[in-house]
C-alpha cells in the first residue's frame, strides 16, 4: 500500500474523548494503529515516517503538539514555526486518518507534576547540552502514546538519542508499543533535514554539511580497516573545525544501544555529531555496521 496523491477524508481533533472513540473504533475493526508523534512545521523527514505508518498500519494517526517541556529556557519555543494548514494538507496526502492536535492546556493542565524520566541514556550527548530536553520529551510521548494506544510508533533516526530513549522508555515502562526508527532523510547533497534547517542562510548551509561529511569520513575509515576510533574522533572534530562558522559540542563513536562512547570496534557503532552553525545547532548519525 503506498500513501495516496489525493487529499482524503483526515478527523482532525484536539478532543480527547474524541481521540479515544476513533482509537476504540479502530481497534473494534480490528485495526493496525500507527502513530506518528510531531511538533508540526512539517518536512520530507516527517512524511517518510507518515508513508512508513500508512504501509504497515490500517489507521494512522499524526499528532502535532509543540511540546513547551522540551524546550530549554534559552531556547525557541515561541519562535519555533506553526504553519497549522499547510501541516494538515501534508499530513493529509501523506495518509494520515486522524490528526491529534491538542492545547497546551489540556497536555498540561493547572498543577500537573508528573514526568517521565529515563535515567543515564538522557545525560549524555545532547542531554549534557541540554539537560531538562528529554524529560520534556519522555513526558509528552508516554502521553502521547497512552492517549493514542498504538500498535506502532514511528521516529526519525535524524533524533539517534531521543528514540533510543523512548525505546527504553516502552522497553522499562513495558508499554506495548513497538517502537519503528525510520531513516534520516537528506537532501541531494547530504544535509539531514531538521526544522531548524530553515533557520540557516546560504554561507550556514555550506558550512552545516561539514557534519555529513564527518559521518562519511568516519564509516570510511572504520570501512578501510581504521581501528583506532579515538583517532577517528579527532579527524571527524577536525573536519567540522576546519569550516569556517562550525563550533563542534561532540563527535563521537558510541554504542547504538546504551549510546557509550567506543573505544573498540564492534559490530554495531554510531557516529553521532552536533555543532552550533552561527546560532543554529544542528545533530546529525550515521550507523557504522
Ligand atoms: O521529534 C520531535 O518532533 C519531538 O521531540 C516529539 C517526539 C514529537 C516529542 O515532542
Amino acid at each position: 500500500m503506498s500513501a495516496d496523491s489525493l487529499p482524503r477524508e483526515m478527523l482532525i481533533t484536539a478532543d480527547f474523548s474524541e481521540l479515544r472513540r476513533s482509537v476504540a473504533a479502530a481497534r473494534h475493526a480490528g485495526q493496525i494503529i500507527g502513530c506518528v508523534p510531531t511538533m508540526g512545521a512539517l518536512h520530507a523527514g516527517h512524511i517518510s515516517l507518515m508513508q512508513q505508518a500508512h504501509a504497515e498500519c490500517d489507521f494512522v494517526i499524526a499528532t502535532l503538539f509543540v511540546n513547551p517541556t522540551q524546550f530549554g529556557p534559552q531556547e525557541d519555543l515561541q519562535k519555533y514555526p506553526r504553519p497549522f494548514e499547510a501541516d494538515c494538507d501534508k499530513c493529509r496526502v501523506a495518509g494520515v486518518d486522524l490528526l491529534f492536535h491538542p492545547s497546551v492546556e489540556s497536555i498540561y493542565p493547572p498543577g500537573y507534576s508528573t514526568f517521565v524520566e529515563v535515567e543515564g541514556l538522557t545525560t549524555k550527548w545532547e542531554g549534557a547540552v541540554r539537560p531538562t530536553h528529554f524529560r520534556g520529551v519522555t513526558t509528552v510521548v508516554a502521553k502521547l502514546l497512552n492517549l493514542t494506544q498504538p500498535d506502532k510508533a514511528y521516529f526519525g533516526q535524524k533524533d539517534f538519542q531521543q528514540q533510543a530513549i523512548i525505546r527504553r522508555m516502552c522497553r522499562d515502562l513495558d508499554m506495548p508499543t513497538e517502537i519503528v526508527t525510520c531513516p534520516t532523510v537528506r537532501d541531494p547533497d547530504g544535509l539531514a533535514l531538521s526544522s531548524r534547517n530553515a533557520y540557516l542562510n546560504v554561507t550556514e548551509r555550506a558550512s552545516g554539511l561539514s557534519l555529513y561529511r564527518a559521518l562519511c569520513l568516519a564509516r570510511d575509515k572504520v570501512r578501510t580497516g581504521e581501528k583506532d576510533l579515538a583517532a577517528i574522533r579527532l579527524a571527524m572534530r577536525a573536519e567540522m573545525e576546519q569550516t569556517p562558522g562550525v563550533a563542534v559540542d561532540y563527535a563521537t563513536i558510541a554504542d547504538p544501544d546504551s549510546l557509550v562512547e567506543l573505544n573498540e570496534p564492534q559490530p554495531r557503532m554510531v557516529a553521532l555529531v552536533a555543532a552550533r552553525v552561527g546560532p543554529t545547532r544542528l545533530i546529525d548519525n550515521r550507523l557504522i555496521p
